[in-house]
């Protein structure tokens, strides 16, 4: 597995991360708890180091898992990336969404950053966070004193490292006004490039990690959806566009044209697609959904391999004439 240092911090990561959100069942029309830990631990015993995961995956189940997968095997091998500030038990904050007959608000106040990540470190059964990462931004919370917050959690060895998600260029450089930001995490797949213009190069010049989120597209960059792929209630794929069957078609009709790349690289698609993802200047990290061991080991070569200038060029111009 290929590994990378996390912004300038000590902690080394591997170029593929887990992602739990799936796992947690809400937005993906539930969750099989068992095959979650499994796919897991599989994740872990094919050499991701890297898990990220959020209390509002599953309102806590999610994190739960992870606790549930890491019991026994040593933490100081482990990078435990959770997130803060998406919270359901208050009214106070700014809506986000409205989802499983639950309220949710984003709430970065340093009493509520206080009070979350002690219901984190219990349910992931450990005494500190490897990266802490405001989920989404708020609004009603000045930056500043949530990010001072956060260093007063790095200074008390409750976190390792600070990162954002879902933040802009001008919300990251608050952040840095008043200290190290170490990691940020935003959408970036072969379908989603917009960070290339703006996030990607910042990043860069600021020494921040990158950690990509829905690498595969949520699913439809691994090459294996069907166009009849029929999403159950409460998939938060059902009734999207970009899910439909045209949509799909589509996609693995592009796909279908890097055939020759993956026979090079003995790759297949979803392997391609996170190897293209590690691949790009800029990002540290592909972090990718699995429901189960099968999908854990699937993914795997992924995080083994990078793509020379010359495949990323041919690809790009395979992408842009199927755009
Ligand atoms: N910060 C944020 O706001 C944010 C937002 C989104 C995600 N994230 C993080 O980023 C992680 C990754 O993003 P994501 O989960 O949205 O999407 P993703 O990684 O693009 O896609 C995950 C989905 O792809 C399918 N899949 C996985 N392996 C596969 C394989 N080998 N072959 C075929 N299909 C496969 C599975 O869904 P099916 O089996 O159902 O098809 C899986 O749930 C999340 O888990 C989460 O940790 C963060």
């Amino acid at each position: 597995m290929i590994t990378r240092q996390l912004g300038q911090t000590a902690i080394m990561v591997s170029a593929l991360g887990l992602g739990t959100w799936a796992m947690g069942g809400t937005w993906w029309g539930g969750t099989d708890e068992a095959e979650a830990v499994a796919g897991i631990q599989r994740a872990l015993d094919e050499g991701v180091t890297l898990i990220d995961t959020a209390p509002a995956y599953g309102f806590g189940l999610a994190e739960e898992l992870v606790g549930q997968a890491i019991r026994g095997r040593e933490r100081s091998t482990l990078v435990i990336a959770t997130k803060v500030g998406l919270v359901w038990h208050t009214e106070e904050g700014h809506h986000h969404a409205h989802v499983d007959g639950r309220h949710i608000m984003r709430n970065l106040r340093p009493l509520m950053i206080r009070h979350e990540i002690e219901q984190s470190l219990r349910r992931l059964g450990t005494d500190y966070i490897d990266l802490y990462q405001t989920h989404w931004q708020d609004p009603t919370t000045p930056i500043a004193e949530t990010m001072g917050e956060l260093l007063r959690l790095r200074d008390e060895g409750k976190i390792r490292a600070i990162g954002v998600s879902n933040a802009s260029v001008a919300q990251m450089q608050e952040y840095l006004a008043v200290g190290r930001l170490d990691a940020c995490q935003p959408k970036y797949n072969m379908l989603d490039r917009d960070i290339e213009n703006d996030i990607l190069p910042f990043c860069r010049a600021q020494q921040i990690a990158v950690l990509s989120y829905s690498s595969l597209g949520m699913g439809l960059l691994s090459g294996s959806m069907s166009p009849d792929r029929q999403f159950p209630e409460g998939d938060v794929r059902r009734g999207n566009p970009r899910f439909s069957p045209e949509s799909i078609r589509r996609v693995n009709a592009m796909l279908a044209r890097f055939a020759p790349i993956r026979d090079r690289y003995r790759l297949d698609q979803a392997q391609l697609s996170i190897a293209w993802t590690i691949s790009r200047p800029g990002v540290t990290c592909a972090l990718v959904g699995v429901r189960n061991a099968q999908q854990a080991a699937a993914i795997a070569p992924g995080g083994r391999v990078m793509l020379n200038e010359d495949t990323l060029a041919e690809m790009d111009r395979i992408m842009a004439a199927s755009s």
